[in-house]
């Protein structure tokens, strides 16, 4: 099947709301993405058959040469079809045609095979701190 991979579209609010709530498990909430990536991203990609969106990616930035992608998301049916490397792949070249020089992201153990070989990645050592976790043990695992 045909797939239309498209970077800084504009965004439905409610569809990748829902992607996201289905890609990380946890319940519907309605996040204002379409303003959010305009103030805090420099670029993002998403992979969409016919008309539905499948994949999506983003990228924030620290107004030079940096960028960090986050919510990496693919619809639980359209996994394990190359769907999550287009995505990342197409935002990174984006990011290459702006100017960007370094792309960061992390990710859990068993994401490695994803990050290192299908989307190109090298290894470096990351550290995360969850603040909302106040009073607790801190869980440092990634969401995004
Ligand atoms: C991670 C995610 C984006 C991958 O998307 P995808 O479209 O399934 O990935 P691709 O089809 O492009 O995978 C390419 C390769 O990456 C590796 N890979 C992908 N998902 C993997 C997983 N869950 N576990 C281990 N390896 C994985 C495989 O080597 C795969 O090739 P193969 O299918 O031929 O074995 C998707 O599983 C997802 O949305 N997960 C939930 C949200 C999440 O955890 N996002 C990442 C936050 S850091």
């Amino acid at each position: 099947m045909s797939y239309d991979l498209r970077v800084r579209f504009p965004v439905d609010d409610e569809e990748l709301s829902r992607l996201h709530a289905e890609a990380f498990d946890h319940g519907y909430t309605p996040v204002p993405w379409a303003e959010r990536l305009q103030r805090h991203s420099r670029s993002w990609a998403g992979e969409f058959r016919q008309g539905r969106l499948v994949g999506f990616v983003h990228a924030v930035w620290d107004g030079g040469g940096h960028a960090f992608l986050l919510d990496t998301a693919v619809a639980l049916d359209m996994r394990r079809q190359g769907v999550g490397g287009r995505v990342v792949r197409a935002l990174v070249q984006d990011l290459e045609e702006l100017g960007i020089e370094w792309v960061h992201v992390d990710y859990e153990p068993h994401l490695g095979r994803f990050y290192r070989q299908a989307c190109g990645f090298g290894p470096t050592q990351a550290g995360l701190l969850r603040l909302d976790q106040v009073g607790t043990e801190r869980d440092t695992d990634c969401d995004g």
